[in-house]
């Protein structure tokens, strides 16, 4: 991670904000023969290439889907070594990333995690508040819908009249208020679904589905969803700015 931006080879437009669907570790596991734990490891290993990717290609913002609020619904000592997972990054990573100039964020809610690790996360989060180098949002018991109702319960709650609830307010309750929407979103595996993540923010963004398993989505898929990116023609809704 200590490279500095070297950007050979990749296109001019550059997604500011990627954010990605790690999914697939469990078919990875099943496939070697091993528990699905194993696949949840070998996954977080490779968020570490991945972040080391982000940072390389000039990436300002990454927002990676860790744990789902549907993802409590699996067998319990999946769930528990999840957070074990979890608390290792923090405990391993920290530093590293840290030095890096990484900025950890958390999406989602923190209140039903064992208080240790809740600890871990908001100390993390201040540790590394003033880092600028790259935005990293853990969305950890995260899900669009929660995030969209709690937005309503608060902007009821405050009484803020009608006629002022446009997007952008709407935008400004969200758990990703001071980030940009993202501009490219990859889900791994195959699957092609946005199972609850960023379901506001992803009205505009362009979606990549690699079939590749996350435990085995290195730099090089990155690049290529990259590149895939740089090559579409956003519209907004409008015409081509393209030249025909
Ligand atoms: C994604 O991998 C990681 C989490 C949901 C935590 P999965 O565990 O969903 O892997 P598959 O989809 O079963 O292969
Ligand atoms: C989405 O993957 C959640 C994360 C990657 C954290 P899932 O594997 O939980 O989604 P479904 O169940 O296939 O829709
Ligand atoms: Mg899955």
């Amino acid at each position: 991670m200590t490279t500095e931006p070297t950007i050979t080879g990749l296109p001019e437009h550059i997604p500011a904000h990627v954010a990605i669907i790690m999914d697939g570790n469990g078919r990875w596991a099943k496939a070697r023969g091993l528990p699905r734990l194993a696949g949840h490891k070998a996954g977080t290993e490779n968020l570490r290439r991945i972040i080391k990717g982000c940072v390389k290609f000039g990436i300002k913002y990454l927002t990676i889907y860790a744990f789902s609020t549907e993802n409590w619904g699996r067998p319990e000592d999946e769930v528990s070594g999840l957070m074990n997972i979890i608390r290792e990054v923090i405990e391993k990573e920290l530093v590293e990333l840290h030095k890096e100039g990484v900025q950890l964020r958390h999406i989602g809610h923190l209140d039903k995690l064992d208080p240790i690790l809740q600890k871990k996360v908001m100390d993390a989060v201040e540790l590394t508040r003033n880092n600028q180098r790259l935005i990293l949002n853990i969305a950890f018991n995260y899900g669009g819908r929660d995030e969209i109702l709690c937005a309503v319960k608060q902007i009821v709650e405050e009484k803020i009249p009608v006629d002022q609830i446009t997007p952008e307010l709407f935008g400004s309750y969200m758990f990703t208020k001071d980030c940009p929407d993202p501009d490219l979103i990859i889900r791994t595996s195959g699957e092609l679904r946005t199972s609850n993540f960023l379901i506001w923010q992803s009205a505009y963004s362009e979606w990549y589905f690699p079939t590749t398993y996350w435990p085995d989505f290195d730099e090089e898929e990155l690049r290529k969803a990259i590149i895939a990116y740089s090559e579409r023609d956003r519209r907004f809704g409008k015409v081509s700015s393209k030249q025909d």
